[in-house]
């Protein structure tokens, strides 16, 4: 039955996707927003403002510390690169203080360290931190400029506009993006302003037009903060796993593994819910201090490979149990698969026995698990088997399941 599903899915994806042939597996990269949000003041932190030498650095760190060779490519700013005010032709100009060597500069050297740039616009009178906004009139200038620029992703926001003028806008600018002839992600902010759900949000519509949408709130460098995100993504499951696929995805926003806010359990949870449900893997963090541990979760090879799966499945919550373990499934290529096994407890680890029956699984193989973490493996089970795993406090564990006998169908 999941053969079946997959098939008329991957049909009319081809139809209804939007085609420009990029993201078939979720982006991956940086950007500035969580960590550095608009720290403008360059003199007295010059290190950390929002600047051409911070974008230099860490597209320095993407190359030097093997994050490129994982995947992680985009070097995307946010929000505050802007000058205030649009030149004399109306065009976005960066402010020449910190952005000195201009934006297309930028890009080059980006380019030049085999990583591709993002930037930052918003679809109203002004940005969410008031810099010039792109209004209806602005769209394919801006979108224009950006390609002169080389730029090859887009974010935009949704500040100080109207829900009628984002119903114009965000269809406007996937055309004027796909008019200015260079390919460029697009990742439309667009569901978030207006509650994450139809009938307010059509989804439909989004895939034709985006290659990723930003469904809810922003991420905060709080676990309380990311578990919100991970609830309300469980929660509404039915609306969003199927609306995810190759080259338009869902985005629960930025990775903040590696700051200030979440504990070592808490940060392997982030990453391994992330994977999970086949997010965009932005981080947002400061790469060039970043901890030893942090670096380790976010460079794990075998999620890496869970969260760019080439069928581009998302995965979704299968059971909530009564002793605040849960657990979520992803179906991958080859007949593999993802579970996490999640605990909301707040006391000690729990041991959680349970079987691959009681999970769903349904067919004659014997598969084998690799914990994601602890890099263990679990041979020879089969779908009665019993196992238990020990899962921390807002901790996980995370398998890989392959079938070592090929099913029986
Ligand atoms: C640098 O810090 C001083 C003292 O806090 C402040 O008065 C000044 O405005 C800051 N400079 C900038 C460019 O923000
Ligand atoms: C945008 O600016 C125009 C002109 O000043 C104003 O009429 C309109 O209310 C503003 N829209 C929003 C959403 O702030
Ligand atoms: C523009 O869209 C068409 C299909 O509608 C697609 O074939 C083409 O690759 C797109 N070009 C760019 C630059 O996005
Ligand atoms: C959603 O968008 C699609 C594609 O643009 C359109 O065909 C459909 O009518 C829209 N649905 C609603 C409920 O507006």
């Amino acid at each position: 039955m999941l053969l079946t599903w997959l098939l008329v899915t991957a049909h009319f994806a081809h139809v209804l996707a939007l085609e420009n042939g990029l993201m078939r597996v979720p982006p991956m990269g940086w950007m500035t927003w969580e960590r550095f949000r608009c720290n403008v003041d360059c003199t007295n932190n010059s290190k950390n403002c929002i600047s051409e030498r911070l974008i230099l650095d860490i597209a320095d760190r993407l190359v030097k510390d093997g994050w490129r060779e994982l995947g992680y490519n985009y070097v995307n700013i946010d929000d505050c690169w802007m000058a205030k005010e649009r030149n004399k032709e109306g065009r976005l100009v960066p402010d020449p203080g910190r952005f000195p060597s201009g934006i297309k500069a930028l890009a080059d050297y980006v380019h030049s360290r085999g990583l591709k740039l993002g930037i930052y616009a918003d679809l109203g009178n002004k940005t969410c931190a008031d810099y010039p906004g792109t209004t209806l009139d602005k769209v394919e200038l801006d979108a224009k400029t950006f390609a002169e620029w080389h730029v090859d992703m887009l974010k935009l926001d949704g500040c100080y506009s109207t829900s009628k003028e984002q119903a114009k806008g965000y269809p406007r600018m996937s055309k004027a993006l796909n008019a200015t002839g260079r390919l460029i992600g697009y990742s439309c902010s667009w569901p978030a302003y207006q509650g994450g759900l139809p009938p307010k949000v059509n989804y439909s519509q989004l895939k034709q037009i985006c290659n990723l949408w930003r469904n809810y709130d922003d991420i905060e460098d709080s676990w309380a903060s990311v578990l919100k995100v991970i609830d309300w993504f469980a929660e509404n499951q039915n609306v969003l796993q199927p609306m995810a696929g190759p080259g338009h995805w869902n985005d629960p926003d930025m990775l903040v593994i590696g700051n200030f806010g979440l504990s070592f359990e808490e940060a392997k949870s982030q990453m391994a819910f992330w994977a999970l449900l086949a997010a965009p893997l932005f981080m947002s963090n400061d790469l060039r201090t970043i901890s030893k541990e942090a670096r380790e979760i976010l460079q794990n090879r075998l999620l890496i490979k869970i969260n760019q799966d080439p069928l581009g499945i998302q995965g979704w919550r299968i059971l909530k149990e009564i002793s605040e373990i849960e657990v979520h499934f992803r179906p991958l290529s080859n007949s593999a698969s993802a579970l996490l096994f999640f605990s909301r407890r707040t006391d000690m680890p729990l041991h959680y026995s349970t079987s691959l029956r009681h999970l769903n699984f349904t067919g004659w193989s014997v598969y084998k698990a690799h914990d994601v973490y602890s890099r263990k493996v679990v041979n020879g089970l089969r779908i009665n088997t019993n196992f238990t795993v020990v899962v921390n406090p807002s901790g996980v564990v995370m398998w890989y399941l392959i079938p070592i006998k090929p099913l029986t169908l």
